[in-house]
């Protein structure tokens, strides 16, 4: 191994991966420049925007805020592997484009693991559930309202009251 690099075997949408990093390499970066996994987006690269979420054991994180060599013996779910296969997309995913829950797309991978956790935990949230579970996550192009409205044809609770 490299000298100053340190080994790790973690889980990365369920395929078992050894890499040896830089102890100073964000999650955001080894996803993206080690592994190939571009979908997780670096924005702020400082914790706020959300761009870069990804599944932790199952819950939600910052990848630019966590080292990749903390991640050892840990799993991690990317955009890429909130579809049950290559091609094809969830249903949430595909209630993002049915609302048109995107423009530029940038900030779409953080929302969608962001709604992703919230359906998961709360199977037919409340618009005001909605809007709290994404209230992390910046995007500067629709207006949250089509997203809202994606999380809400995901759950078939289109019909429900604002509150
Ligand atoms: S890039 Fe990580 S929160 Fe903005
Ligand atoms: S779709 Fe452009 S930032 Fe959200």
């Amino acid at each position: 191994m490299p000298p100053g690099r340190i080994a790790i075997l973690l889980t990365v949408n369920g395929v078992a991966i050894t890499r040896s990093v830089e102890p100073r390499l964000t999650l955001v970066d080894f996803l993206r420049d080690e592994l190939g996994l571009t979908g997780t987006h670096a924005g702020c690269e400082h914790g706020v925007c959300g761009a870069c979420s990804v599944l932790l054991d199952g819950d939600p994180v910052r990848a630019c805020c966590i080292f990749a060599v903390q991640l050892d013996g840990m799993s991690v779910t990317t955009v890429e592997g909130l579809a049950s296969g290559p091609g094809q997309l969830s249903k949430l995913q595909d209630a993002f484009c049915e609302t048109h829950a995107l423009q530029c797309g940038f900030c779409t991978p953080g929302m969608l693991v962001a709604c992703h956790d919230l359906i998961r935990r709360n199977p037919t949230p409340s618009e005001a559930e909605i809007r709290r579970a994404i209230g992390g996550n910046l995007c500067r192009c629709t207006g949250y309202q089509q997203i809202v409205d994606a999380v809400k044809y995901a759950t078939g609770t289109q019909g429900e009251s604002r509150e």
